[in-house]
């Protein structure tokens, strides 16, 4: 006799004991979590920072969970298509998604029948990284400074273009708002993500891209690609000869970005919390450290790692964007460019 017909044979049952038999088929004791694999959705391709920071993590997290943390990799629609699949799988924390400043955040500003919303639909788990943006070129692109980027960008717009991963990805949100400072209007070729997008770039397929610091760091070293600056109040100390926007002239330009881990809306509190324990482990993991920081990700202090201060992320994101995405995509006007 299965547990529920045991249940049910005991005389009639209260619709919350309904629920909560319900509930139990999730198993919310921690102490039985994870008792097989986890998965870890990438909304974009193999390779690009998303993917990077997600298998340095869950690759620690795996050893101290003692199950593997599979990453699958699911690309399309700048990241909102896994990230809708995500929304809807089980609660029973089995099913996780490596989400970002884009697909949990701006693209609330720029789907206007987004089918899922990042408060609503999502526990948050824990923020695993901060991942500054660097503005990219082709090594062969003719500027050689951001001052010589902004006129020339602004001057041959119609015969340029950009890559990015799709609207609503970092790389698209960070340079559609670069574009606005400096009213420069190119081509977008949109990737998987910033991985295919990259080798593009090392290719001279395309013109220039924003991207996060992890994905760009080792073609930066091996001069691969240019890079122009990091659009941080302060330098990466994994780029040190990369100046700030502010040191190459354009302060205005500031830009960041993150990756975060989240579940599905209603994934008990207890397995949360045995995966926010393994990912905070994880990041205080020596070999974890130092391999994200050598890619240049901005790894958060513990008080930053907890479920409440990812939602609060979240939520000021969300609120930040919003009229900034706004007018990038409403407005012709630049207000201010540096350079005439
Ligand atoms: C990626 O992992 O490919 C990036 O996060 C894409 C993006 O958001 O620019």
């Amino acid at each position: 006799m299965n547990f529920i017909a045991r249940l049910l044979s005991v005389g009639t049952l209260s619709l919350s004991c309904l629920t909560s038999v319900a509930a139990m088929t999730v198993p919310a004791r921690a102490s039985d979590y994870p008792s097989r694999q986890v998965t870890v959705i990438v909304p974009f391709a193999a390779g690009g920072p998303t993917d990077t920071v997600a298998r340095i993590v869950t690759a620690q997290m795996s050893k101290s969970l003692g199950q593997n943390v599979a990453v699958d990799n699911r690309a399309g629609a700048g990241g909102t298509l896994a990230t809708s699949l995500a929304s809807r799988a089980a609660a029973d924390g089995y099913t996780l998604i490596a989400g970002h400043m884009g697909t949990h955040a701006a693209v609330v500003s720029l789907y206007p029948t987004l089918n899922y919303h990042p408060k609503r639909d999502f526990e948050p788990v824990s923020l695993l990284a901060g991942t500054p943006i660097v503005i990219l070129a082709r090594k062969d692109f003719p500027p050689k400074n951001l001052e010589e980027f902004a006129v020339y960008i602004r001057a041959n717009t119609e015969r340029l273009n950009v890559a990015h991963a799709g609207i609503g990805s970092v790389s698209y949100v960070s340079c559609l708002v670069l574009h606005r400072q400096l009213g420069a209007r190119p081509t977008g070729v949109p990737f998987s993500g910033t991985g295919p997008a990259m080798a593009a770039l090392v290719a001279g397929e395309v013109d220039y891209m924003c991207d996060q610091i992890v994905n760009a760091v080792p073609h930066i070293k091996s001069g691969a690609i240019k890079a122009y600056a990091i659009a941080m109040p302060e330098r990466s100390p994994s780029l040190p000869d990369v100046p700030t926007t502010a040191e190459a002239g354009m302060p205005s330009f500031q830009a960041r970005a993150w990756v975060a881990m989240f579940a599905p809306k209603g994934t008990p509190p207890s397995l949360i919390a045995v995966l926010n324990a393994a990912a905070s482990r994880a990041l205080d993991d020596d070999n974890v450290r130092s391999t994200l920081q050598a890619l240049g990700a901005v790894i958060p202090p513990p008080e930053q790692r907890t479920p409440g201060a990812l939602a609060d992320l979240v939520d000021a994101e969300i609120d930040r964007l919003s009229p900034v995405l706004w007018q990038a995509a409403n407005s012709t006007a630049h207000i201010d460019s540096p350079w005439k």
